[in-house]
């Protein structure tokens, strides 16, 4: 897989440090992967700081592009004409991030771009659409949404298919969030004011959506009633949502938080799913206890109420979904696998946005989140 062309990481803030970088050592210690070439960020001291992290743990020295101080060699378009790039995966502010998407494929660039895929339907809808002729044209464009390759969320998904808890009746989701002025999260400049809907719950509550639409049949169908409203000041405009979901065959409800008050949480499963004949609990596991997530399964073992069993399995999974993920893009970018539509895809990245614009909107009025998906 490695050779000659390799990928460059465009954006230096907290995920590429804390993720990327991992995610590359990881992979590149079971097997070739492409070489980390070069690095962007709009000022230099980031863009430096990130390549001196990479030349630490992954051993390579990537070249740094910025925008600041300006240089007509050093800038993204003299990055973006190196053709020993083959890819690029990008984590940049939610709302500069989908014009550099497009200047990536114009630029004969694969692309993994950071969701939310764009800070509204509108602005992603009309992004899928100037993309289109260049993914026509063979390049890859992906969303990076680790949450549809968490083995956690994929295990779900198949104990549901083979119908462990009977049909699916009814479910809950809830994010609880404690997040003060400290938090490094809070203190990146395009989060502490954002200049789009909803601020964390736009881009934390994205997650939790493609982790539903992962493990929920017909999810993407669904109608919500919500309320959004605003706890703690500084999480402005919104930090919470409470929402009912309608779905084809289900029910269930949505209670997102970025207000929580405490560190701690209440000793309760964040989701539920309940099925005619069992449930599964999906738990977050203390990162003293190693993090992760613990599933249990319940399911009815008898169909004689005088006879009552039940089954109990539990499972407990690590969090490797960003390895996943750029596992999946590299085996398409440059493994020569085949594009199957299935990990990344822009369009269902935005499903998610469409939930969160939805819960943001609703009111209390009834919003067909299907209908919201395709026109915006
Ligand atoms: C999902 O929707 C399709 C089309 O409406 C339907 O045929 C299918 O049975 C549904 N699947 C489940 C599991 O509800
Ligand atoms: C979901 O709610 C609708 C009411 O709109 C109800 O008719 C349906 O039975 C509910 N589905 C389940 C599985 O509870």
């Amino acid at each position: 897989m490695s050779g000659s062309t390799g990928i460059a990481i465009l954006g230096a803030g907290l995920f590429p440090g804390m993720a990327y970088l991992p995610a590359l050592v990881t992979l590149s210690s079971v097997g070739a992967i492409p070489p980390l070439k070069a690095i962007y960020s709009r000022s230099e001291k980031s863009a430096k700081e990130l390549a001196g992290v990479a030349a630490g743990s992954l051993g390579v020295t990537a070249e740094i592009y910025f925008d600041q101080p300006e240089s007509a060699e050093r800038n993204l378009d003299a990055l973006l004409a190196r053709t020993d790039i083959a890819a690029v995966i990008i984590a940049l502010p939610i709302t500069v991030q989908p014009a550099i998407i497009l200047r990536a494929l114009k630029a004969g660039k694969h692309v993994l771009s950071e969701k939310p895929v764009a800070a509204n339907v509108k602005t992603g809808l009309d992004l899928i659409k100037e993309a289109a002729p260049f993914v026509a044209k063979g390049l890859v464009w992906r969303v990076a949404e680790n949450f549809e390759v968490e083995p956690v969320y994929v295990k779900v998904r198949e104990l549901i298919a083979a119908k462990k808890i009977g049909e699916v009746q009814s479910f809950k989701a809830s994010v609880k969030v404690y997040l003060d002025q400290t938090s490094e999260w809070y203190n990146t400049p395009w989060r502490t004011k954002p200049e789009y809907q909803g601020g964390f719950l736009l881009d934390g509550g994205v997650h939790t959506s493609a982790a539903l639409r992962t493990m929920l049949p017909n999810f993407t169908s669904s109608q919500i009633i919500s309320f959004a409203s605003l706890n703690k000041e500084y999480l402005a405009p919104k930090d919470t949502i409470h929402a009912i979901v309608k779905s084809d065959s289900y029910n269930g409800t949505l209670d997102f938080t970025w207000a929580w008050p405490t560190r701690s949480h209440p000793n309760s499963d964040e989701t539920v799913i309940m099925g005619s004949t069992g449930f599964v609990g999906i738990a977050r596991r203390k990162v003293e206890e190693g993090g992760g997530w613990r599933v249990t399964v319940n399911s009815l073992a008898s169909s004689s109420p005088q006879e009552y069993k039940e089954t109990e399995d539990t499972y407990e999974f690590k969090s490797s979904g960003v390895v996943e993920e750029f596992r999946s893009f590299f085996d398409v970018t440059f493994g020569g696998r085949k594009e199957d539509g299935l990990v990344g895809n822009p369009k269902n990245a935005l499903f998610d946005v469409a939930l969160i614009q939805g819960t943001l909107n609703s009111e209390g009025q009834l919003l067909d989140l299907g209908e919201l998906w395709v026109k915006g």
